[in-house]
């Protein structure tokens, strides 16, 4: 995606060889218009299969994956990184590690909004390691719900994620692919 791409290496900045800044338009600040090109993209993509709900993980898949939910006509679900105290429902819970940050989390949903008639598009704003979306998978596989795609704004390849899931039979859609950040330059795997 052209546009997602000139931000990536106008305003996008590299930490440490490994992790991609993009707090100006992506993770911090959020560029509606930028959003709005997403969602349109992965409903483009992911259009026919029967899909009922799109699901995020909060906080920075929540803007992408609205808009995609928009263009798709239907609701969006965001999983939670903790228990709520509000949140009175039956949940399911799993634990997951979070690579980049070095933390734990507990990935939770409450079971009244996903059952096993869910047809699912899974969209988030980072695929690294995938353990994120591992999570995702485990908790679907909780209520017996379908996910039928995985869209991702940035992809870093160089990192095991999109294999993992590409093993596990999920069809991953990534609109901007990096191979590297080596000599803190950004490479789309597409220029190598
Ligand atoms: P995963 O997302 O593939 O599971 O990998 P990992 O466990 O390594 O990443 C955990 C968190 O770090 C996720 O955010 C993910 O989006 C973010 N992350 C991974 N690589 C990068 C990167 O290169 N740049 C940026 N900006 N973020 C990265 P999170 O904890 O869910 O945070 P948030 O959604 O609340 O912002």
């Amino acid at each position: 995606m052209e546009l997602l791409h000139k931000l990536i290496l106008e305003s996008g900045t590299v930490l440490e060889e490994k992790v991609l800044r993009v707090d100006s338009f992506l993770n911090h600040g959020v560029d509606p218009n930028l959003m709005m090109e997403i969602g349109k993209e992965f409903a483009e993509y992911f259009a026919n299969r029967g899909i009922n709900k799109v699901i995020t993980i909060e906080s920075s898949g929540i803007a992408p994956a609205v808009m995609t939910a928009y263009h798709l006509g239907v609701p969006l679900l965001v999983f939670k990184k903790q228990t709520s105290r509000t949140l009175k429902d039956s949940l399911i819970q799993t634990t997951v590690h979070s690579f980049t940050k070095d933390v734990d989390y507990q990935l939770t949903v409450s079971r009244k909004y996903l059952t096993s008639q869910d047809n699912v598009l899974f969209i988030d704003d980072f695929l690294a390691t995938g353990e994120a979306a591992l999570g995702v998978v485990r908790v679907l596989e909780q209520v017996g719900a379908k996910m039928s795609g995985v869209g991702i704004v940035v992809e870093k390849t160089f990192q095991p994620g999109h294999e993992i899931l590409k093993q596990h039979g999920y069809d991953v859609y990534s609109l901007a692919r990096i191979q590297s950040l080596a000599n803190n330059r950004v490479t789309f795997a597409s220029d190598v």
